[in-house]
């Protein structure tokens, strides 16, 4: 616990970015749910069993063997994280010149792929920029808007689909079978592949569980397996379902573009078979697979964000409907409507909330967005949102009241808050380094 005079030092001085705070200023941390789950007795038990062998580690065929098993694809390239998987596929597969569709942009997913010269398209259903749209399947690929894509460019000119599992940018919202199934249909059609962004698979999985008709009978594993089989190969951040705290992967099913991207590998991240990852990191990350698709691990998880976006929703609160999988998204543009968005509201309720009661949440709208790569001009983003993001198997309900009774209080004197203006911005990710100063 700190005071209020503490966490006002410490917000200015961290330039009223919250990726700037100290963790040790921080009471309770919803900044992200990367990285920042807990492990289980059964993965720290496989830590010790790290084989830290240069080259061919037994962890690296166990979680070979778990990715082959739990979500189907051929070929595995482990990473240090995410964006190292991003990295290799966007450099193998994107030309200059070329155009990726995607169901809404992820920022090191896009980053990646304008840095190998390609341009994002964004492709998902108009629901998906509506806070409050209780559309089920929010994630969902508007496939009209595909299609005229692929007539005007050419498929020629399109590499892939980047297609989201849990659309982060929206919400945590899920896609469902059937539209990915129309999406494999018309991809067919064209002969264009889709790499899946599977960082959070399992919890788009619950959600289809749950809404989507035939599927309440089946299990969340089987409904894994069949979202995979329906993509070409996939980029995974195990930081997020697979309940690690490093790591990632490349998977892929066509055995030229996994040999190119072996190859790739070495020079970005490590050796094919570690990728920047020691054995018992692998370890830890083939035995998180394993526990990702339990059915009660993930009903309890998506349960405990609903109870705190219930609680929020009670209190009259605007946030993103429905409540999505992997946190609360504040509706910045409803809870602060005073500030312009060049304002950045978000990032100044983020700031807010944290000087209130220590709770570090983090910013997703303009600042997030960052500019046009052809015009320079910011991206001004349809959703202006806080992110209230939850770690799995760390916090207790009793923390989502705290959460939620500050998030109240800070709601009461909302007229009060005032913009920022960005003082420094760093050309890439400038979420992650930008500051700020208070508007006075
Ligand atoms: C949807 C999505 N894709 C990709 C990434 C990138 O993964 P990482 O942070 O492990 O590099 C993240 C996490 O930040 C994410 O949420």
């Amino acid at each position: 616990m700190t005071t209020r005079e503490e966490r006002q030092k410490a917000i200015i001085h961290a330039g009223y970015n919250t990726f700037l705070l100290r963790s040790r200023d921080v009471y309770v941390d919803l900044l992200t749910d990367s990285g920042t789950s807990a492990m289980s007795d059964r993965q720290w038990s496989g830590m010790m069993l790290g084989d830290e062998s240069y080259a061919g580690s037994e962890n690296f065929y166990h979680l070979e063997a778990a990715i082959q098993k739990y979500y189907g694809y051929r070929y595995i390239v482990p990473t240090h994280q995410g964006r190292g998987a991003e990295n290799i596929i966007s450099k193998i597969m994107i030309k200059p010149g070329d155009i990726v569709p995607g169901n809404m942009y992820f920022t090191t997913t896009r980053l990646h792929q304008e840095l190998a010269g390609g341009t994002f398209v964004d492709i998902i259903i108009d629901e998906a920029h509506d806070s409050q749209s209780e559309h089920p399947f929010k994630g969902n690929v508007n496939l009209e808007k595909l299609e005229s894509l692929i007539k005007v460019y050419g498929a020629k000119k399109i590499p892939y689909i980047s297609l989201a599992t849990s659309v982060n940018m929206a919400g945590g919202q899920p896609i469902s079978l059937e539209n990915i199934r129309g999406l494999r249909k018309l991809t067919h059609q064209y002969g264009i592949k889709i790499i899946h962004d599977m960082t959070r698979v399992a919890e788009n999985a619950y959600f289809i569980k749950m809404r989507e008709t035939g599927y309440r009978n089946k299990s969340i594993r089987s409904i894994v397996k069949e979202i995979c089989s329906l993509t070409d190969g996939a980029t995974m951040s195990a930081k997020k379902d697979a309940l690690v705290n490093i790591g990632g992967f490349l998977a892929l099913n066509d055995k030229s573009l996994y040999e190119e991207a072996s190859n790739l590998v070495v020079i970005y991240e490590g050796l094919h078979t570690y990728g920047g990852l020691a054995g018992r990191d692998m370890e830890a990350m083939a035995i998180g697979i394993t526990e990702s698709v339990d059915d009660n691990h993930i009903r309890a998880r998506v349960g405990q964000v609903e109870y705190l976006g219930n609680k929020l929703l009670d209190a009259k609160i605007p946030i993103v409907k429905p409540i999505g999988g992997h946190g609360i998204f504040l509706d910045a543009k409803k809870f602060v409507p005073h500030l312009k968005q060049i304002q950045f509201p978000a990032q100044s309720l983020a700031a807010e909330i944290y000087l209130d009661s220590g709770v570090r949440t983090m910013e997703r709208g303009i600042v997030s967005a960052g500019r046009n790569k052809d015009t320079d001009d910011h991206y001004y983003p349809e959703l202006e949102l806080v992110r209230l993001t939850i770690p799995r198997r760390v916090y207790t309900q009793a923390h989502m009241d705290v959460v939620a009774e500050s998030v109240q209080e800070v709601f009461t004197n909302r007229k009060k808050i005032k913009g920022l203006k960005m003082v420094y911005e760093p050309k890439y990710l400038r979420f992650f380094q930008a500051r700020f100063q208070k508007i006075k």
